[in-house]
């Protein structure tokens, strides 16, 4: 339950008063301005702006080039939620009953938040550790600044969730080192963290701009392109039998930021290859179909691992149709060819679930807008 007037510091409070106080002339230093000017002796151009090895003023947001960016980024604060403005307390009286779920139904619920609470946290350190001082562009950077806060909201919900449920967080957080198909997953993404991550590591050659392309693909492409959908599928198809119908709603506000997610990674992917076409050799494309190839591969044992068996209508087979089928979908957005031809959905209704309102009471639970400004009272 959101209250703002106990987080909003009261004015007429001493601390309050303390901390507002201006602090006196002269005693913080100034960062000095730039005077250096852009290439040309002339104020920043758009033509100046490049998505990466860029040498321009990176404070200066306007004028855009990149208007994609600032878009995905208006649409993502539009699209601004909280994990606890989710009633979980259908959730709370099921998980505790004790024939509410079946064992397999408990294990796809543990298994998920054991994936999701250290992924998110995963692709937040990548943005902050690996990825951000490498893209150089004020506008993009201003969508990663919001993108690394809605991935803080994700650890958030499933933290919620698992508290909210009275799980055993340790073997909850345990799982990305304790559960195989869950760790070879989560080893295969921090593979492209730790390369950037290397404080001699520099952009500015083909080798090591491929390598600034290999991380965005690596968990743009396949982390939150491929590695969520599984859990994605499972989590939502709780909500339609009307199960867990809290847990459910967190997971569809959290798919729809993660496809914002999924289609911004892939804008700067595509603008990086336009503005570098030395990068995207033959055997730069090979390697990448491969990681793919294998990503494919880890999802489908994570949904056998989470699914030994059929249930809520679905089967580890229907996945290994439905990863086929995204994963040519990614392919196609990168401009590679399809990996496995004839692949189909078999869950047509998941693009359904990015159609969510925040008006709309989805399962019956309670979402409520947000205002901007005007609430606070100081
Ligand atoms: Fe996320
Ligand atoms: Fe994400």
């Amino acid at each position: 339950m959101l209250n703002w007037t106990q987080s909003t510091p009261k004015a007429e409070s001493k601390e309050f008063k303390q901390r507002s106080r201006p602090a006196p002339v002269n005693t913080i230093p100034q960062p000095e301005a730039p005077r250096a000017k852009a290439p040309g002796g002339q104020r920043i151009k758009v033509d100046d702006k490049k998505i990466i090895n860029c040498k321009a003023d990176l404070n200066q947001l306007v004028p855009f080039k990149y208007q994609w960016a600032w878009d995905k980024y208006l649409t993502g604060c539009a699209n601004h939620w909280m994990p606890q403005e989710i009633n979980m307390t259908a959730d709370i009286a099921l998980w505790r009953s004790s024939k509410g779920l079946s064992a397999d139904e408990r294990r796809i619920i543990k298994r998920n938040l054991g994936f999701f609470s250290t992924a998110d946290s995963l692709v937040a350190n990548n943005i902050v550790l690996a990825v951000y001082k490498h893209i150089t562009n004020p506008e993009c950077r201003q969508y990663l600044l919001r993108q690394a806060f809605e991935e803080a909201l994700h650890t958030h919900a499933y933290q919620y969730i698992i508290e909210s449920l009275g799980m055993d967080e340790a073997e909850v957080f345990n799982m990305y080192r304790e559960v195989d198909s869950i760790h070879e997953k989560a080893a295969f993404e921090l593979q492209f963290t730790k390369e950037l991550n290397d404080p001699h590591f520099q952009t500015g050659t083909d080798a090591t701009d491929q390598r600034l392309l290999r991380n965005l693909i690596g968990f743009y492409v396949i982390m939150e392109g491929i590695f969520f959908y599984v859990g994605f599928v499972q989590m939502l198809s709780f909500g339609r039998r009307n199960k867990m119908a809290g847990a459910s709603e967190q997971f569809q506000y959290i798919l729809r930021d993660e496809s914002m997610h999924c289609n911004f990674g892939i804008d700067v992917i595509n603008q990086i290859k336009l503005e570098n076409p030395p990068l995207w050799t033959k055997d730069f494309q090979d390697d990448i179909s491969e990681l793919i190839r294998q990503a494919v591969e880890l999802e489908y044992r994570y949904a056998v691992d989470t699914m030994p068996r059929g249930v809520l209508g679905l089967n580890a087979e229907m996945f290994s149709e439905y990863l086929r089928s995204i994963a040519n979908r990614r392919c196609g957005q990168i401009g590679l060819p399809e990996l496995y031809p004839n692949a189909s959905n078999p869950f047509p209704w998941m693009s359904e679930m990015l159609d969510l309102k925040k008006e709309k009471n989805f399962f019956e639970t309670r979402v409520i807008e947000y205002q901007s400004g005007g609430s606070l009272q100081w």
